[in-house]
């Protein structure tokens, strides 16, 4: 007898959707442009491009700032949302973490509930909201350079090169999660395709699952 099909749930909009891996390709541009900017003689084969490079590195991190833009202004229920998502960081959220921290065998009780965003991606959507604050400040007064005390731009220029090295464990840890983990691997579809299974969002999102069979979640 055929299997019956799983029930899908809706867990992000499309302008959520879009964000994300719009985002996802600007910072792959940025951080391959911006390693080959930082590169001394003798280790950069782009070195005769610089100018293309540097272009190219403004040009994706104007895109990146008029995406925000774009966001706010043509969906602002998105910005708005996500903000709501993490406002909160409550005991189960504590809770959560001390689980995925503690050693699988010493793991005495189920996995706590958890939102729309468990406490793990609420950190990861934050951490990364800054970085990109982090990141246009630096950027822009870097960029206005000789106009600027040249202590001013040293620490632009020194704190851009620290977001670079704290966003690459935090972008490649998220990248783990996400394709590596069988238990998190579900969520692949929903950033995909914008649905997940309701026996994932059970599993993982147990108090969010309850708000949509509840009928209080649409995105
Ligand atoms: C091939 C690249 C990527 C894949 C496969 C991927 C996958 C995913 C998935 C599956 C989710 C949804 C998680 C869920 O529904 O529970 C997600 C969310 C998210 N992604 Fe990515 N992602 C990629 C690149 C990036 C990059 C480059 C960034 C930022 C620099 C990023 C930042 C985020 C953030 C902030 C969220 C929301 C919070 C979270 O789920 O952690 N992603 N991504």
């Amino acid at each position: 007898m055929d299997e019956p099909r799983p029930r899908l749930v809706q867990r992000f909009s499309g302008a959520e959707r879009t964000l994300h891996w719009v985002y996802a390709l600007l910072f792959v541009i940025l951080l391959l442009s911006g390693l080959f900017l930082y590169l001394g003689p003798g280790q950069n084969p782009f070195l005769d491009r610089r100018e293309l490079m540097r272009s190219i590195h403004l040009d994706a991190a104007l895109a990146l700032v008029a995406l925000f833009l774009l966001v706010a202004a043509g969906s602002p229920g998105t910005l708005r949302r996500l903000r709501d998502d993490v406002e909160w960081f409550d005991r189960d959220d504590a809770r959560w973490l001390l689980w995925v921290l503690v050693p699988r065998r010493l793991r005495g009780r189920p996995l706590p509930p958890q939102r729309r965003l468990n406490a793990g991606q609420k950190l990861n959507t934050v951490l990364t909201a800054a970085a990109t604050v982090g990141f246009t400040v630096t950027g822009t007064l870097m960029w206005g350079g000789s106009a600027l005390p040249t202590s001013l731009s040293e620490a632009a220029d020194t704190w851009h090169l620290l977001l670079t090295e704290a966003m690459i464990p935090l972008v490649a840890g998220h990248l783990v999660v996400a394709l590596l983990f069988p238990s998190t691997r579900g969520a692949l579809r929903g950033i995909v395709t914008g649905r997940v299974r309701l026996d994932f969002a059970r599993r993982r999102h147990a108090r969010w699952a309850e708000t949509l069979e509840q009928g209080e979640d649409t995105v």
